[in-house]
C-alpha cells in the first residue's frame, strides 16, 4: 500500500443519505482487487480522523470510487455526505484488505453476495468485476425501501440484462410488491435457506461474500453454516471493529528493545524541516509496538486498534514479531514485511521497524 493525494472527479448522490466520491488519480497507476478498501484522512474541527471505505468501483475503472452512507452521529460520514462537494483533494492510503474476489474464484465458482445497506459497496465492485460469461451471481440484499437501496437502478439494469439474480428484503411498513424476488419484511433463516437452496446450483462449490450491519451478517452466516457451506468459502467484511476473543499473549514476561526509524518535522522561522530519525525504544512485556511508540512520542496514526483498518501499518525490516489479529493485510503484504503495529509484539531483540 502507498499514500496518495487524489482530487475529486465527481460526487454522485446515490440515496438521501449516501454519496459516491469518484477520485481523479491524475492518471497515476493505482491497482487494487475488488473488495479492498482505502483509508481516508480528514481534519474535521481540528481533529485528525481516519476512516476506511471500500472501493465501489471495479479495478479497471478510470476513476476509483467509494460510496459513503451517513451514520447517525458519525463524525466522518456526516462530514463527507454534507461537504464532499466542497473538498477538492483527498489524503488516501491504499489499498488494504483481504476480503477480496480472487480472479480464479470469479472464473469458476458461482458467486453469492449477501449484503445490507452500505455493505453493498465492496460487493458492487466484485459484481462489476465478474466476467459476464460465468454463472450468474446471486445477490441477497436487505434495505428499508427501494428508494433507500444503494445502486438500485444499476442492480435493476443488471437483472434486466441477465447479469444478476437479486433477492431483496424491504423492512419499511409501506412496502408492498408482487415481485417474487422482493420480500416485504426481514430475511429469516427459513427464507434464506429456501432462496439459497433454490438459486445456487452446487451449494458447497459456490463462494459467499457477506457485508452489512452486524446483526444481518450474523443471520447470513448462521444460514450458510446451517446449509453446511464449508467455512473457508464464507468471506466476511465488518465495517465496525470486530470484537475479538481475549487472546492470551505470551511474551515470556520480558521487555524488548526495538529500533524504529521515522520522520519528524521541526519548525523554525515559520519553516518546516523534516528529518529522518532513529530511536531505540523499550517495548514492555505484553505491550504492542503501537503503544510503545506512542509512549516514546513517536507519532503513528491509528484508528480501530484491533487490526481491522490497517491505518497503523509499518515495515518490519528485521527480527521476529507476533501479529495477533489481522483483517487488513493480505499474504503479499505480510511476505513484504508489512505489519500492523497495534497488533504486533516483538519476539526477539532484533526487531527493526521503519515508519519512513
Ligand atoms: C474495512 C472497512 C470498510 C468500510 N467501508 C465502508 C463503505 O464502503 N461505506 C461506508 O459508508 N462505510 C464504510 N466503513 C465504515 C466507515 O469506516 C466508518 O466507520 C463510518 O463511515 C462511520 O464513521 P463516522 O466517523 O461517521 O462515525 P464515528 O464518529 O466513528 O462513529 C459514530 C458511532 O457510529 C458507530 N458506527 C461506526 N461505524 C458504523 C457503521 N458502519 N454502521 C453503524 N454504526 C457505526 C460507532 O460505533 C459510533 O458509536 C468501512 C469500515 C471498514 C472497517
Ligand atoms: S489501528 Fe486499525 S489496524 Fe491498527
Amino acid at each position: 500500500m502507498k499514500k496518495y493525494m487524489w482530487s475529486t472527479h465527481k460526487i454522485v448522490k446515490e440515496t438521501e443519505d449516501t454519496i459516491t466520491i469518484y477520485f481523479d488519480t491524475a492518471q497515476k497507476t493505482f491497482t487494487y482487487v475488488p473488495g479492498q478498501y482505502l483509508n481516508m484522512k480528514c481534519v474535521i474541527n481540528g481533529e485528525v480522523l481516519i476512516r476506511s471505505y471500500s472501493f465501489s468501483s471495479k479495478p479497471s475503472d478510470e476513476f476509483p470510487s467509494i460510496t459513503v452512507k451517513r451514520v447517525s452521529g458519525g463524525k466522518m460520514s456526516n462530514h463527507l455526505v454534507d461537504h464532499a462537494v466542497y473538498i477538492s483533494s483527498w489524503e488516501i492510503d491504499a489499498p488494504f484488505g483481504n476480503f477480496v474476489l480472487e480472479k480464479q474464484v470469479a472464473a469458476y465458482a458461482q458467486i453469492v453476495l449477501l449484503a445490507g445497506g452500505s455493505g453493498i459497496s465492496p460487493l458492487f465492485s466484485m459484481l462489476k468485476s465478474i466476467n459476464k460469461n460465468t454463472k450468474i451471481p446471486l445477490l441477497i440484499y436487505g434495505n428499508k425501501s427501494p428508494e433507500e437501496t444503494i445502486f438500485w437502478n444499476e442492480l435493476e439494469a443488471m437483472q434486466v440484462y441477465g447479469q444478476l439474480n437479486p433477492y431483496y428484503s424491504f423492512t419499511s411498513d409501506e412496502f408492498v410488491s408482487s415481485r417474487i424476488n422482493q420480500i416485504a419484511g426481514r430475511f429469516s433463516l427459513l427464507l434464506l435457506y429456501s432462496i439459497i437452496r433454490k438459486q445456487v446450483a452446487v451449494l458447497e462449490e459456490a463462494h459467499y461474500y457477506i457485508c452489512g450491519p452486524v446483526g444481518l451478517m450474523k443471520l447470513y452466516q448462521e444460514a450458510l453454516l446451517g446449509l453446511n457451506i464449508p467455512p473457508e468459502q464464507i468471506h466476511t467484511e465488518y465495517f465496525v471493529p470486530i470484537p475479538e476473543e481475549n487472546l492470551v499473549f505470551e511474551n515470556h514476561g520480558k521487555s524488548k528493545d526495538v529500533i524504529v526509524t521515522y520522520f519528524q518535522d521541526h519548525y523554525s522561522n515559520n519553516e518546516v524541516q523534516t528529518y529522518e530519525c532513529t530511536s531505540l525504544i523499550e517495548v514492555k512485556a505484553n505491550q504492542s509496538l503501537l503503544d510503545a511508540m506512542n509512549e516514546n512520542h513517536i507519532k503513528v496514526l491509528s484508528s480501530c486498534k484491533n487490526g481491522t483498518c490497517g491505518t497503523c501499518w509499518a515495515l518490519k525490516t528485521d527480527g521476529k514479531v507476533r501479529m495477533v489479529n489481522n483483517h487488513a493485510l493480505n499474504e503479499q503484504n505480510i511476505s513484504e514485511g508489512i505489519i500492523l503495529l497495534c497488533q504486533s509484539y516483538p519476539m526477539d531483540e532484533e526487531v527493526v521497524i521503519s515508519l519512513s
